[in-house]
């Protein structure tokens, strides 16, 4: 249970907030690269509460811009993305990535006006389809972290947009640090549903979870593993919780990362990048932005359909709440990773106050190689593996 006062310092991410500091300390997800084309190079964007444009000009370089124009207001969404940056439609500045103004057609060049703008803007890096922004400090802009099945080229890459959110971002997190809910929220909903493939992995009775607070260079987060009751079961590869917002899954085809972005307070986009390695280790053909699906939660009457995980959980979180009042929770054992993370979240958040660096943050250029999250020992395929011992 938390005070409505601990609830806000929780989960407020606007700027200026304790929590929204700290989120702004780490490199979120803006958008796969492949929402951008040669015929729309913009994409207006609202992430932990800012108005933005992202834009790719036309010599490849990304910008994530605030969207209203420094000099009065228009929105650069409705600009001129040009070969350095993007012209206001309006009365035409012009703003390079950094934020620098670099035209202003109708002042006088020599006043030197234009140097005096600074326009805000936050650095966009793309890796493996997906661009990522970091929106804090400048002074203290962490590694990027290099996940290994984002870097890896011996799979197909996928990029999952999930359906709007309609809640807070830590609604999402908790969840992550609760295995026990697929049990119910999944295989049951799926068994009752009659499908066939109602993934039985998480339909056994679990022995005990294991929780583990890992804080590495680059990362930090909860590693979790589930130890299922009896003899020869599949054992589940320990995957974890990524501080602060991101989840690592094997999924039924290999593995998978959930980038949950805070929109605002109420909104959350999640993506879901998905990696399937080939059995041999080859290198698959594939384009080189991976393909987009649009994973749709809800159907024709805003109803959530529950036929896929997506939905399933879309549902669980949002029906907590836009924000979840956690003044009325009655938190058991079976909690104990929520309160775990939430631990995390609260002393991460006081670190940044007292000036220090948050958690799995590293400027350190010599520390910036791959990050394994694969466990060696534990097969890809080990959830098909499972299905098909059950059904042999
Ligand atoms: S409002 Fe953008 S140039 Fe005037
Ligand atoms: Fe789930």
């Amino acid at each position: 249970m938390l005070t409505q006062e601990e609830n806000e310092l929780l989960t407020h991410v606007g700027p200026g907030t304790p929590a929204g500091q700290l989120l702004r300390r780490y490199w979120h997800v803006v958008a796969a690269a492949g929402e951008l084309s040669d015929a729309k190079p913009k994409k207006r964007v609202r992430i932990l509460g800012e108005d933005l444009v992202l834009y790719r000009d036309r010599s490849g370089t990304y910008g994530l811009v605030r969207e209203r124009c420094s000099h009065r207001g228009a929105s650069l969404y409705y600009g001129f993305v040009e070969d350095d940056g993007i012209r206001c439609p309006y009365h035409g500045w012009k703003y390079d990535a950094c934020g620098k103004c670099i035209e202003q057609p109708f002042e006088n060049p020599e006043a030197g006006y234009k140097d005096k703008i600074q326009h805000p803007a936050y650095p966009v890096v793309k890796l493996s389809g997906l661009l990522f922004a970091y929106m804090g400090p400048p002074e203290k802009k962490p590694n990027l972290p290099k996940w290994d099945i984002l870097v890896r080229q011996d799979g197909v890459k996928k990029v999952d947009i999930c359906e709007v959110l309609q809640c807070n971002w830590l609604q999402a997190m908790e969840n992550s640090a609760d295995p026990t809910h697929t049990y119910y929220l999944h295989s049951h909903t799926l068994k009752l549903k009659g499908a066939k493939d109602f993934v039985p992995f998480h339909y056994q009775t679990l022995s005990k979870i294991d929780f583990e607070l890992v804080i590495e260079p680059n990362w930090a987060g909860i590693q979790k593993q589930r130890v299922f009751a009896g003899d020869e079961v599949a054992v589940e590869a320990p995957h974890p919780l990524i501080f602060p917002n991101i989840l690592f899954v094997p999924v039924r085809s290999g593995y998978a990362l959930h980038f949950r972005t805070p929109i605002n307070d109420l909104n959350t986009q999640v993506y879901q990048f998905r990696f399937s390695p080939t059995k041999d280790g080859s290198i698959p053909e594939q384009p080189k932005d991976p393909s987009i699906e649009y994973v749709g939660t809800k159907n024709a009457d805003g109803e959530f359909h529950l036929d896929n995980f997506a939905s399933q959980d879309h549902m669980a979180w949002e029906t907590q709440g836009p924000i979840a009042d956690r003044a009325i929770e009655h938190l058991g054992e079976g909690d104990r990773g929520v309160i775990m993370f939430r631990k995390l979240l609260r002393d991460q958040i006081q670190a940044v106050q007292n000036g220090q660096d948050p958690a799995g943050t590293s400027m350190d250029p010599t520390k910036d190689e791959m990050i394994q999250l694969i466990h060696e020992g534990y097969s890809a395929f080990s959830f098909a593996a499972a299905q098909e011992q059950r059904e042999a």
